[in-house]
């Protein structure tokens, strides 16, 4: 058997308790802030068939194309891919539990998604979102309500530096008469097109605006644009979010190049950025996806959503030096003895009962040792025990920012440092 160490997939990480503290407080934020505003919890599968990916993102997406995990299941012959995103599958919980009955719903999940793209900083293969659907919505209000959302985030995280983008894809007709337009266009340019553009251009040519290429710059920039063929439907509804947006004071630039790289996307589209993460500077992003549910199956409805890039914004939130939740522990217990370590343990869980969170010291070592990890473990008070204290049923309570060491009633000893914390 080989002894070689075994190291993680690559772009998928650990993370480590020193940094899972800032992922469970990040956690709480959001679900405090989700919960403002209504959002219920739900929950879907890590696997989906690989089919459900397919119909939603779009088979000429580079999701589908070249970033999914798929696999034949080799016990049953299915096939099945490791959800790349959260709508399609969030889309397909409430279908298939007909969650759409009587009400439109608010929903929103968080968890790991699976994307085989080139690891670098910001971009992993593992990566984690927390996504955010509303479903059952048709005016621009729920888009203004998303993206006022998001703002209050930045806000309770203390980003700084977040910009929003904001674009309409128009709908399906104007749509069309532009992707015919589009495709004229390009084909009259062949010889400028990279092999990207080239193989999209009559498959998705969209997304050629959407490309990075300076030497394709020039001719992107002279495209036919999708405004002029947006209906009017579409455009009152691109107006008026904008005129809640700005009512409510959130500044947007208009950029008429933000496509996304999802095909369900129609009207609304949006992206935060920041320039602070190099390439990879997008931490939100989402929009209206009104003919998804049909698509999958669904009774015709609308909806809006959006989902951020955990990674990124715990990047952000680590630049800009957020002051985060002191430390785990409220009491550390320090003992030496046969007698004081009985009455140690006992007293770790009398103060947890109390409501504490107490480190109960393991394995031994002298007082001084002990008190160094004491020190280092951040507890506000310590908790001593000797056989001495032990004896007379009492225990010392140090605080450890100084302060006198007072010796107390081990009955007594959850009311004292209750007072001491406090
Ligand atoms: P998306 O733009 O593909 O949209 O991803 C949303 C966010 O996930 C990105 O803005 C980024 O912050 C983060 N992200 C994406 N890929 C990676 C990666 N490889 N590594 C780290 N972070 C990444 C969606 O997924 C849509 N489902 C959003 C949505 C919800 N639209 C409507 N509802």
């Amino acid at each position: 058997m080989s002894n070689e160490t075994i190291q993680a997939v690559r772009g998928m990480n650990d993370i480590l308790p020193d940094e899972a503290g800032l992922w469970l407080w990040f956690e709480e934020v959001v679900r405090d802030w989700l919960h403002g505003y209504g959002y219920r919890n739900i929950r879907m599968p890590l696997v989906e068939p690989t089919s459900l990916f397919k119909r939603a993102i779009g088979e000429v997406t580079d999701i589908v194309e070249k970033e999914m995990y798929s696999f034949e299941d080799s016990l049953n012959g299915d096939h099945l891919t490791l959800r790349p995103e959260g709508t399609a599958s969030c889309v397909r919980a409430v279908l298939q539990h007909n969650l759409l009955y009587n009400a439109p719903q608010r929903l929103y999940y968080s968890g790991q998604m699976f994307r085989h793209e080139r690891p670098q900083k910001g971009r992993y293969r593992q990566f984690h979102q927390v996504g955010v659907e509303a479903l059952g919505f048709a005016g621009p209000d729920i888009d203004a309500e998303q993206i006022l959302m998001c703002a209050r985030l930045w806000k309770k995280l203390g980003l700084r530096d977040v910009t929003l983008q904001l674009n309409t894809l128009g709908d399906t007709a104007s749509r069309h008469r532009h992707r015919e337009k589009l495709i004229a266009y390009f084909a009259q340019h062949t010889a400028l097109l990279d092999a990207d553009a080239t193989r999209r251009l009559h498959s998705n040519p969209l997304r050629i605006l959407d490309s990075k290429n300076p030497a394709m710059q020039e001719i992107i920039a002279g495209a036919p644009k999708l405004m002029d063929e947006l209906e009017d439907e579409a455009l009152k509804h691109f107006d008026e979010l904008q005129a809640i947006l700005k009512r409510h004071d959130v500044p947007f630039e208009l950029n008429p190049r933000l496509v996304r790289g999802l095909d369900y996307y129609n009207r609304t589209v949006f992206e935060w950025v920041t320039t602070r993460l190099g390439a990879q500077g997008t931490v939100c992003a989402g929009g209206r996806y009104d003919g998804l549910i049909a698509q999958i199956g669904g009774k015709p409805a609308p909806a809006m959503g959006f989902a951020m890039g955990v990674e990124r914004l715990l990047a952000l939130v680590q630049e800009d030096g957020m002051a985060l939740p002191g430390a785990d522990v409220d009491v550390y217990v320090v003992h030496q003895g046969e007698l004081a370590g009985q009455l140690a343990s006992k007293m770790a869980e009398q103060l947890r009962d109390g409501g504490l969170r107490v480190l109960l010291h393991c394995g031994g070592g002298s007082f001084k040792s002990q008190m160094k990890k004491a020190d280092g473990s951040g507890a506000r008070v310590s908790v001593v025990i000797g056989d001495d204290e032990a004896q007379a049923g009492e225990v010392a309570v140090k605080p450890m920012q100084g302060g006198e060491q007072m010796r107390v009633r081990a009955q007594d000893a959850v009311a004292t440092i209750n007072g001491l914390i406090k």
